[in-house]
């Protein structure tokens, strides 16, 4: 799908459908829709949509009325759903050409606005068919053409869209990822994918900590629970660095290629996704794969602990105790707690780069799933400031968030009779002790963990421009951060 941007008016472009933004409440720019609009019910309702027949002077045979919704509820989101639903509604209709204005509105700048339509047209378009004989399904739109009403609002659109652009390619990049079956998505493969995501960006490093690499740091979480699949695990280190950087920012993502749970087995339905269980790193290299192109004034860096937690003879055994790279040491009661121990290191690791905030992604609990559901990622913080700025980022993501408090009262709930800490904990409260686990090694570093176990991956369709499989969730949220720093 190509997406263009220009100076021009709906009624003059040679379309198969122009797409006409209608709020709710708001006057039809001609008898014939007003009819319309009457005949089908059309309330203008956000991202609802109505495909009519084009006036005699306009140059399009067909025109999709998508509904903007209520005026004053108007945000980047509603831009990012109805620009969704339109391509969505183009692609039943058949329509291959199509052409819509910029959805102009006094709350969200035109830049902000054509930003989130490009996002939102860009991810509904995206089908994951790398294991389908066919290729394509050769039922998409295969040009939109936005317009801008003057120059002025052509040059912020055209601005936006560039964003949109790097941050749909982003989440898609992230997808593709998680979508991808284990088989073919081992810790090393993963290595690969940072490598070629971040491959001649200017100011862009990346470092890899193989087998004997991960011993010689001591990292003991990873090694562990590495311990009983037949691929190594690989600790990566991306790192983007501008000449004129104000401060330094951690994203660290759970990386665990496949969550068969260990000896601790998982039954089998719960097993069927979970090749999902790397979707956290997906998310860092999703967002690396743009920051370059954002050059952003602030360090980053992106590090994950990719490893594979299976059951066999060398497989690490309920009741053993791993040492971390931060020293402290874990007692493993259950295998299948296992992203706690592997961020562990990697928390450990990021917290020795002194950076000003760190932030991980991971799918960590079942738990969170069952407090917030498929849709909302749980949010825990150290820092009152930091967990701010993160949602703030999230919601203009278009990414739902829920803070979830990291209990003192909690706190014993994690600490061993043998080690320092324990892995498990009792089933209530469990996505709360999982962070209270992870705060244990961030050595005091503001601090934001975002378990996004729920909103990883799709069961069903969630909207217009997120479908089954994965979602690339975490992405345009640490963008977003990114920019905003
Ligand atoms: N990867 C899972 C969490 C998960 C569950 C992600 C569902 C996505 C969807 C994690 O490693 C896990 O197994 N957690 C256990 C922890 C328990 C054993 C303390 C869980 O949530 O059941
Ligand atoms: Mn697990
Ligand atoms: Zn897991």
């Amino acid at each position: 799908m190509e997406i263009l941007l220009k100076k021009g008016v709906l009624g003059e472009e040679k379309a198969d459908a122009v797409v006409m933004g209608h709020f709710a409440g708001g006057k039809a720019n001609s008898p014939l829709i007003e009819r319309e609009i009457k005949d089908h019910a059309f309330t203008g309702k956000l991202g609802s949509t109505v495909s009519i027949r084009a006036e005699a002077a306009m140059k399009a045979r067909r025109v999709i009325l998508v509904g903007l919704g209520q005026p004053k509820a108007f945000t980047e989101e509603s831009a990012r759903e109805a620009a969704a639903c339109a391509v969505n509604a183009a692609r039943n209709v058949g329509a291959k050409r199509v052409a819509v204005e910029v959805m102009a509105h006094a709350n969200v700048s035109a830049k902000t606005v054509a930003k989130a339509m490009v996002e939102g047209m860009r991810l509904a378009a995206y089908e994951y068919r790398s294991y389908k004989t066919d290729k394509a399904d050769g039922r998409g739109v295969k040009v939109v053409t936005i317009l801008a009403l003057n120059a002025r609002d052509l040059k912020s659109a055209t601005d936006g869209a560039a964003l949109g652009e790097l941050y749909a390619a982003a989440t898609m990049k992230a997808r593709d990822l998680v979508n991808t079956p284990s088989a073919h998505m081992a810790p090393k493969d993963l290595l690969v994918a940072a490598q070629e995501a971040v491959r001649g960006h200017k100011g862009v490093r990346i470092r890899s900590y193989d087998k004997a690499a991960l011993e010689r740091l001591g990292a003991g979480g990873i090694l562990g629970i590495a311990q009983g699949s037949d691929h190594e695990p690989v600790m990566v280190h991306m790192r983007y660095r501008p000449a004129n950087a104000r401060k330094s920012i951690a994203l660290v993502g759970k990386a665990v290629t496949f969550d068969s749970g260990g000896l601790s087995l998982k039954p089998a339905n719960s097993m069927e996704t979970m090749k999902l269980d790397m979707a956290g790193a997906a998310a860092v290299i999703g967002a690396f794969s743009a920051i370059a192109r954002l050059h952003p004034r602030v360090e980053v860096h992106g590090i994950f602990g990719a490893c594979e937690n299976m059951p066999s003879g060398k497989a690490i055994r309920p009741g053993d105790v791993v040492r971390t790279l931060s020293g402290k040491t874990i007692e493993i009661r259950n295998t299948d707690a296992e992203g706690r121990v592997t961020l562990a290191d990697t928390l450990a690791y990021a917290a020795k780069l002194k950076p000003d905030l760190i932030v991980d992604v991971a799918t960590l609990t079942g738990a969170c799933v069952i407090a917030l559901g498929e849709e909302i990622t749980g949010l825990m913080s150290n820092d009152h400031a930091a967990a701010l700025k993160v949602g703030a980022a999230a919601v203009a993501a278009g990414e739902s968030v829920w803070e979830l408090p990291l209990e003192k009262r909690y706190r014993p709930l994690i600490e061993s009779d043998i080690a320092d800490f324990k892995n498990d904990a009792p089933r209530w409260g469990g996505a709360l002790t999982a962070g209270l686990l992870l705060q244990e090694f961030v050595n005091g570093i503001p601090w934001v963990h975002l378990d996004i176990a729920g909103p990883a991956f799709a069961e069903r369709p969630l909207n217009a421009y997120t479908k089954k499989g994965a979602t690339g969730h975490g992405t345009r949220t640490l963008l977003e951060l990114i920019r905003m720093a």
